[in-house]
């Protein structure tokens, strides 16, 4: 049988009150830094400093009291002690000493006999507050790093339920999501905390549909997806629903493809969520424009070959643009135009031989990638039945790809 000594975890609103730390290296660093996270007040006795706690003192954050620990006194007015000089006697001493003042207190020095543990702990944030997981395993603190580390990755991967269950008087939010070009494995860490906490989930033809598959049956998922040519649901429908589902109390992700800033129209249901007075949260995503490219095996940017890139919808006639071949030129939503687009790039001075590579279903099981020159992805492009969605990628970076190396 192990070490059942009683470990009541609990939760100290430490902000305002005085912790006493003493003993200045690294351990008390790390735990004075804790403590003033708290907003803690803190002071450390100590006849030397290592540099973080030097820096704290020298910052006004933290009183130092520049010697060594000297009784009881030393602990006037604490709410909490921690002690870890190095020394067992000195330690002991401290928490004899915060045992009698009713104090309770950390001995970093021995797991048995202190009065109070540190945890390991995780933290997530979200738009209803913070939710702290704190792992405790009785005289070993490596194990309870192993187990926060287990649970951290469950919230890395989304597999944990953050959903509150008491929603009475909460502010509804929304959370503009960049979902990545559609595979699971790219949608960020923030991303997936967002996910786990709403209540209403708002998707796009081109996000990571199979996350939203997992989702829980308690949670509503509204598909606002479009196709090419078939619009759905208007942007300004998409912005009311966003609205409406927020004001009534409900936590809403919209989760988009790519990246909401990047010719997803994030900023237009931004502004409109806040012309309404509604909390906002934009995560960044992984762009198609430069991870379907990768996939690819071509980089939008290459030293000797390419110095820039522009990422431009191929939806309109294009504007002009830098047409030097050290310039690569982005298109998204591409396709239907390509022939008009090509037209244009001539006109503007791109060379028709220039490289061009077009890649339908980015991280899809069927990627395809078709590579030709500005004077000929047009037809091959039709020959070949290429379709939406699709990037298409004009400069010498297509030929550092496999699929011009074999064509
Ligand atoms: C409305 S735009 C949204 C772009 C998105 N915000 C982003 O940052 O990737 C949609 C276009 O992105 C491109 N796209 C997005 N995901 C893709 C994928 N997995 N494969 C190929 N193209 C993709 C296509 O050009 C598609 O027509």
């Amino acid at each position: 049988m192990g070490d059942l000594k009683p470990a009541l975890p609990v939760v100290l609103d430490l902000g305002g009150r005085l912790v006493v730390a003493v003993g200045g290296g690294p351990v008390s660093a790390r735990r004075v830094r804790a403590f003033l996270d708290e907003g803690a007040l803190v002071r450390v006795v100590s006849p030397w400093l290592c540099e973080d706690l030097r820096d704290l003192a020298g910052a006004g954050r933290v009183e130092w009291v520049e010697r060594d620990y000297a009784g009881p006194a030393d602990l006037d007015g604490a709410w909490f002690a921690h002690t870890a000089t190095g020394e067992p006697s000195v330690d002991r001493q401290v928490a004899a000493d915060a045992e009698a003042l009713r104090v309770w207190c950390v001995d970093a020095t021995d797991a048995v006999a202190t009065t109070a543990s540190i945890t390991a702990r995780a933290d997530v944030t979200t738009p209803d507050g913070r939710v702290t997981l704190a792992a405790y395993a009785a005289g070993d603190p490596g194990l309870a790093v192993t187990v926060r580390n287990g649970v951290e990755l469950a919230l890395a991967a989304g597999t944990l339920d953050l959903r509150r269950t008491r929603t009475h008087g909460r502010r509804g939010w929304v959370a503009l999501v960049g979902g990545g070009p559609g595979s699971d494995g790219l949608l960020t860490r923030r991303g997936h905390e967002l996910l786990s906490s709403a209540d209403v989930v708002v998707v796009d033809r081109l996000a990571p549909r199979a996350l939203v598959d997992r989702l829980p049956a308690s949670v509503r998922v509204i598909d606002v997806g479009k196709t090419p040519g078939n619009h759905p649901v208007p942007q300004s429908r998409i912005n009311d629903v966003l609205v409406e589902e927020a004001q009534r109390g409900l936590g809403v992700v919209r989760l988009k493809g790519g990246d909401p800033y990047v010719l997803g129209r994030g900023g237009e249901e931004r502004d409109a969520c806040e012309a309404h007075g509604i909390r906002v949260e934009v995560v960044p995503g992984v762009t198609s424009a430069v991870s379907v490219p990768a996939a690819a095996g071509i980089p939008v940017t290459h030293r000797g070959v390419a110095r820039g890139f522009t990422v431009v919808t191929g939806h309109d006639d294009i504007p002009v643009l830098p047409t030097g071949g050290d310039h690569t030129l982005v298109l998204l939503m591409g396709v239907t135009q390509l022939a008009r687009t090509t037209e244009l790039l001539v006109e503007h001075g791109r060379s028709a031989d220039c490289p061009v590579a077009v890649i339908e279903r980015g991280f899809a099981p069927d990627q395809r990638t078709t590579v030709g020159t500005v004077g000929t992805i047009a037809g091959l492009a039709v020959e070949r039945g290429v379709r939406a969605p699709a990037v298409v990628v004009v400069g010498d970076v297509v030929r550092l790809g496999p699929d011009w190396r074999h064509r």
